[in-house]
C-alpha cells in the first residue's frame, strides 16, 4: 500500500521523521508530499524544504521506499492522480485533533480520500516548526529537534 504524507515542512524536525520512520516500516511506499500553498507564508520555498528533507532522510539513514515530491492545489487530487491509499497525519496532541478530524473529514467527502493519523512519540510531541524557527531566529539550541544540516541551515539563513 500507498501513502502520502504532507505538511509545509518548514523546516521538517525530528518529529516528522519519526512519523516517516514509523510509517514506511508499515507501507509499501511514502510519499512526503511538500504543499506549496500560496496562501500559507513559509520561510523557507518548496524547493528549500525538499531540500532540507532529503538532506534529513540521508543524514537520519532513512531511505528506501519513501519519495519527496511537492504539489500545488487539493492533496486529494496528488491522492488520486499518485494512487495512493491512504492520507497519513501525526497527532501531537488534543488540539490538533479538531483541525486534522475536520480536514479528514473534508477530504473524504469531496474526494473519498482516507485519512490515518498516527500518534506522535512522547519524546516529540512539544516540537513544531514554527517553535524551532522562532528560537533558531534567536539563537536558541535546536539541536534535538532538528537534523544537524537542518540546524546548520537554520543558522545560516539567520544570519547566526
Ligand atoms: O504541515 P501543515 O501546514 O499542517 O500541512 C497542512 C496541509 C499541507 C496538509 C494542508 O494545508 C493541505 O492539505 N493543503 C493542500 C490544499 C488542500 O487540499 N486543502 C484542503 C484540505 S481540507
Amino acid at each position: 500500500m500507498k501513502v502520502v504524507y504532507p505538511g509545509s515542512f518548514d523546516p521538517i524536525t525530528l518529529g516528522h521523521i519519526d512519523i516517516i520512520k514509523r510509517i514506511a516500516k508499515k507501507f509499501d511506499e511514502v510519499i512526503i508530499l511538500v504543499a506549496n500553498n500560496e496562501a500559507k507564508k513559509t520561510q523557507f520555498s518548496v524547493d528549500q524544504r525538499i531540500e532540507f528533507i532529503e538532506e534529513t532522510l540521508k543524514e537520519c539513514d532513512v531511505q528506501g521506499n519513501i519519495f519527496v515530491k511537492k504539489h500545488n492545489g487539493l492533496l486529494v487530487d496528488f491522492v488520486r492522480e499518485n494512487n495512493a491509499d491512504f492520507i497519513i497525519r501525526g497527532l501531537r496532541r488534543a488540539n490538533d485533533f479538531d483541525i486534522e478530524y475536520d480536514m479528514a473529514r473534508l477530504n473524504k467527502h469531496i474526494a473519498g480520500v482516507e485519512t490515518l493519523m498516527v500518534a506522535a512519540d512522547p519524546k516529540f510531541t512539544h516540537i513544531a516548526s514554527s517553535y524551532v524557527k522562532e528560537i533558531a531566529k534567536f539563537g536558541g539550541d535546536i539541536s534535538e529537534m532538528v537534523s544537524t544540516c537542518v540546524a546548520n541551515k537554520l543558522k545560516k539563513h539567520f544570519n547566526l
